[in-house]
């Protein structure tokens, strides 16, 4: 079943269970080379399914957790290799959503929840985007309204005594920095086998996506089959074809709108989209992140 959380729609099942992991993979036709989250609800749980909780993971969950933060840790025999792709280390999550906790404290296991998309596609954070794509495939998703982040979670682990973040996502690194101080970035596909599932292709809204300048390359497209999405500026094209992130300029709401409006120009008629990179800061790194691996 697909579940909400503050950041996006995951397709769960028992993370304990081959059974079911082969199903998510299967449903999301994900290579399985690619590692699923656990999401569970308490510390507590946690502490089951891995080794041990080193002090700065201890640290980032009792500050992040419950929210948009998955830790690698090393994990206990009792989590399937195939849960982790054969890794070491599991992904682990507590959500921040009150619907979805009470379901996790009511189960006797942890969720493996990978985003609720066809591989390689727009992350779902509403549950009719789940409903559109995987509503065939499904029994059954929990509608949890829109999401409140609408980015995944940031992902970080431990490498000899460094921290770093495999995946930018809803929590700001700045935020992690004030708890564990200077971090190190590596989410480039090439140089981080520890994260398979950052491929430089994702994210994909199914149509050309070009990053720069609006106003300049608009000028040699034809407004009618060009989408654009831009961070606060209106642009001279059908109202149909353009999505302003956040007219305020606030990176949080264009964060929560970003995977919508991606899945908003998949229309026959839209052949390119433009669009523009945030400024460098809080969200607006992830929301870059996600920008730069849609217009592979
Ligand atoms: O916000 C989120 O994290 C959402 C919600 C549903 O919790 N989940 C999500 O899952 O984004 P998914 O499967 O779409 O992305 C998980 C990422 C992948 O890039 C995967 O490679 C990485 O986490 N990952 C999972 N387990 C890992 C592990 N043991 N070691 C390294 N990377 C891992
Ligand atoms: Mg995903």
């Amino acid at each position: 079943m697909a579940i909400p959380t503050e950041t996006v729609y995951g397709l769960a099942g028992n993370a304990l269970s081959e059974e079911a992991i082969l199903k998510i993979y299967a449903a999301k036709k994900r290579p399985k080379f690619n590692p699923l989250i656990a999401h569970t609800n308490s510390l507590e749980k946690v502490s089951q399914l891995v080794q041990a909780i080193p002090p700065e993971a201890q640290l980032l969950a009792d500050r992040f957790w419950p929210g948009p933060l998955t830790i690698l840790l090393d994990k206990k025999s009792n989590i399937p290799d195939l849960l982790t792709s054969g890794l070491d280390r599991v992904a682990i999550r507590i959500p921040n959503l009150s619907l979805t906790l009470i379901l996790l404290e009511n189960l006797p296991f942890p969720l493996a929840a990978p985003s609720a998309n066809p591989f390689g596609y727009v992350s779902p954070t509403r549950a009719h985007h789940v409903q559109d794509q995987l509503g065939e495939t499904i029994p059954y998703i929990l509608d949890g309204g829109s999401c409140k982040i609408g980015l995944e979670s940031t992902i970080v682990g431990f490498e000899a005594g460094e921290v770093v973040i495999y995946r930018l996502g809803g929590t700001r690194v700045e935020e992690i920095e004030e708890i564990v101080g200077e971090v190190r970035i590596n989410v480039n596909e090439s140089s981080n086998p520890a994260a398979p599932g950052m491929l430089k292709s994702h994210y994909s809204p199914g149509r050309k996506l070009i990053i720069g300048d609006i106003g300049g390359n608009l000028k040699n497209l034809n407004p009618e089959t060009t989408g654009v999405l831009s961070f606060k500026d209106s642009y001279d094209v059908p109202l149909q074809n353009q999505v302003i992130l956040s007219k305020s300029g606030d990176l949080d709401e264009a964060a929560r709108n970003i995977f919508s409006a991606l899945r908003q120009f998949d229309r026959p008629e839209i052949e390119v989209i433009l669009a523009e990179y945030l400024p460098k800061e809080g969200l607006g790194k992830a929301i870059n992140d996600r920008l730069r691996r849609a217009a592979v």
